[in-house]
């Protein structure tokens, strides 16, 4: 049996848990548990984030819905076809992707962004599962370098099999996968990554799938 999504109330990482239990205690209308992934179940593409932003995902329970990322996430993958509808920021906005599901690597909303090497270790199983559980999946799109590191070692290759960087693409196991600086404020703010830049990576995804 596969289990792509860690359960609500997952106990394993107990810095995440208590993460939790503050956000929950301040905050006891969020979502406050591990965010599932969203999308196709028969999807060919698979976007892979980092972790829930605190009051993204952590918030709303749909990966990157709810925090700045998300706009041009959701934005872009309509532009290439990969979404229809309406993007809200909320849940029940009615959109939906096509051909395509979001995940992250670490599935708990992590203190400053940031998981710890053990807790991406941690989340890992719930990755392999997840990529596992997707029996068309082609091409993956890695979004920074946490995650791109944690798909590479959830196919059991080394974490440098793939460099880092923008639009850098290769063969991860089965799958194609590219690699885009994360969609996150500072690197769109600070003009790192375009959404032209980000469309790119998406229109090229496209163009592998066979
Ligand atoms: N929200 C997510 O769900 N994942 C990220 O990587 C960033 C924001």
């Amino acid at each position: 049996m596969l289990t792509p999504e860690a359960p609500r109330g997952c106990p394993l990482c107990p810095r995440l848990v208590a993460y939790r239990m503050e956000n929950r205690a301040a905050h006891p209308d969020w979502w406050n548990d591990p965010a599932p992934s969203f999308g196709d179940p028969n999807a060919r593409l698979l976007v892979a984030g980092l972790a829930p932003g605190r009051m993204g995902a952590n918030r709303t329970g749909r990966p990157f819905t709810g925090d700045h990322a998300g706009w041009l996430l959701y934005d872009t993958l309509k532009k290439t076809g990969f979404a229809r509808g309406d993007y809200d920021a909320r849940p029940d906005d009615g959109l939906e992707l096509v051909d395509c599901m979001i995940t992250n690597a670490v599935r708990c909303a992590p203190p400053g962004n940031k998981p710890t090497p053990a807790e991406e270790a941690t989340c890992r199983p719930f990755l392999v599962d997840r990529l596992a559980a997707l029996p068309r999946l082609q091409v993956i799109v890695t979004l920074g370098d946490v995650s791109r590191r944690n798909v590479l070692k959830t196919l059991g290759l080394p974490g440098t099999a793939i460099p880092p960087g923008h639009s850098v693409e290769g063969q991860a196991g089965p799958y194609r996968l590219i690699n885009s600086y994360h969609c996150s404020r500072l690197n769109t703010n600070t003009g790192r990554l375009t959404a032209e830049m980000f469309e790119d990576i998406f229109r090229r995804a496209k163009a592998m799938l066979t």
